[in-house]
């Protein structure tokens, strides 16, 4: 019996502690009314200029105005967030019943906006707060952390490993990194381990491409603008990359295609750490390290009179040039390991393994898009593949033609005419290409055969490197 009444007052102070909150988030108060929609608790004062003494143990309907109170006090149907008119205003308002041991005792009433036009303010300024949380949601993905450390680089090849370390020692120092490659080679992937291992990676991270963005757009993009800089610009300016970046790493990617008025700006940047905004004249000074990586040569591009030699000699602190995945073969097995490894977690699939032959014609083949070729073709082929083992018939065709493949025929087969043909002819392009130095016009000619013709056996014979 007394752990009853124990129990009782237990949970009457808890539906007291929840009328506490319901009174708080309560804009306007407060009703209550008991069962048979008497009053029983009133702040509305403020709200209808009545007075708590002056409505007790009165009917509800008596004194509000559309009021359903006593009507929830009988169905015990709580009413969320209703319109009703009082005193010639839509007001929103909120009725529950309030239950007692499974009964319905009373109802209480909430007023959450004395003016429908003030819920429509607020959506507005909701529908502003999302819009600004949308624009700085693309930049504040930038400043995601970065992905990748230097674990992420997998090779066994020497002068990776060796440019791996190197690396490892630039990341300790400040310096400008000058990251060189063919693309997919995972010039990316370097930069990103730069910024893990460096006292700066706690900053941010941030990235952009010198390629994809139009020519007009790049300055303000990396420097920012102040407002109304140009017409077209946000009133309130905008923050530019470098600014972004400020305490961490900038990665310039694609740096061969910034435009030369870019490059001076670059270089008086990287030369004084500050810079003013477009259309600002405050300084703003900046605290971050370089990274710029290209798969153009950018030695060439000097020569050529496309990239200002200077800048290139500021960006060419420390250089690593990444070499391509096809002077690297010893890494084709292990890349495809860790690339099946972590294509099955992404599809959430067992992990895929490859036979004999796959693995035969993936290190034969010369991977133009490097890495991310080879990630690819992997991906392709392990939702091609229904069970456990990657066949040779999963690969793109262009990397299985195994019957041109160079030592790949058996002993009937590499006695057939067309076999042996194939092999000579597979040869003989070879060589003409090459003596033609890549110029596939020249090669025609040299082979007496038409352009196209050339072009179709370099497909078939997968000869297009
Ligand atoms: N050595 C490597 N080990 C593991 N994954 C790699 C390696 N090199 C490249 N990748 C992967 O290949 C893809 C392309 O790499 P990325 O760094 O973007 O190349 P790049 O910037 O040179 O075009 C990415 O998915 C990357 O994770
Ligand atoms: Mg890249």
């Amino acid at each position: 019996m007394k752990k009853n009444v124990a129990e009782e007052l237990k949970r009457l102070k808890e539906s007291m502690e929840m009328l506490e909150d319901l009174l708080d988030t309560a804009y306007y108060g407060m009703a209550i009314v008991d069962i048979d929609g008497k009053i029983v608790k009133w702040n509305y004062e403020k709200l209808m200029g009545i007075k708590e003494e002056d409505v007790l143990d009165k009917n509800v309907e008596d004194i509000i105005e559309n009021t359903r109170l006593h009507i929830v006090a009988k169905t015990g149907e709580k009413e969320l967030f209703e319109v009703q008119k009082i005193q010639g205003r839509d007001m929103i308002t909120s009725r529950v019943p309030i239950i007692q041991n499974g009964k319905i005792i009373g109802a209480a009433g909430t007023v959450l906006f004395k003016d429908v036009k003030e819920l429509k303010s607020l959506v507005q300024k909701l529908e502003m707060l999302e819009d600004t949380v949308h624009k700085y949601k693309g930049e504040i993905k930038r400043f995601h952390k970065t992905k990748y450390s230097f674990d992420n680089i997998i090779t066994q090849n020497k002068k990776m490993i060796y440019l791996k370390e190197i690396a490892k020692r630039a990341a300790e120092s400040n310096a400008t990194l000058l990251i060189q490659g063919e693309s997919g080679t995972g010039k990316e992937l370097f930069a990103h381990g730069v910024h893990r291992a460096s006292l700066r990676k706690h900053g941010p991270f941030v990235t952009i491409n010198c390629a994809a963005i139009p020519k007009e757009l790049l300055e303000s993009e990396l420097f920012g603008y102040d407002g109304g800089a140009f017409t077209g610009a946000r009133r309130e300016g905008k923050i530019g990359k470098f600014e972004l970046a400020n305490g961490g790493t900038i990665l310039l990617d694609e740096i061969g295609s910034m435009p030369m008025e870019m490059q001076a700006k670059l270089l008086r940047v990287l030369e004084t750490r500050e810079f003013e905004r477009v259309g600002g004249n405050t300084r703003i000074e900046i605290d971050i390290r370089l990274i710029a990586c290209t798969n153009e040569n950018l030695e060439k591009a000097v020569e050529e009179g496309k990239f200002r030699q200077d800048l290139y000699y500021r960006l060419n602190v420390i250089q690593i040039e990444i070499p391509p995945l096809r002077d690297r073969i010893e890494d084709i097995p292990i890349l495809a390991e860790s690339l099946l490894n972590s294509l099955s977690k992404d599809l959430s699939v067992p992990k895929k393994i490859l036979e004999f032959e796959t693995k035969e014609a993936l290190k034969n083949h010369v991977w133009p898009g490097n890495v991310r070729e080879l990630r690819n073709v992997l991906e392709r082929a392990s939702t091609l593949c229904k069970d456990d083992v990657i066949k040779i018939e999963h690969l793109p065709e262009y990397l299985n033609k195994k019957v041109f493949k160079e030592d790949g025929y058996s002993e009937e087969d590499s006695l057939l005419l067309k076999n042996i043909v194939a092999r000579v002819e597979k040869k003989a392009i070879k060589k003409a290409i090459e003596e033609s130095r890549g110029n596939k016009t020249l090669a025609a000619r040299t082979l007496g055969i038409h352009r196209t013709a050339l072009y179709k056996k370099i497909e078939l014979y997968g000869l297009d490197w």
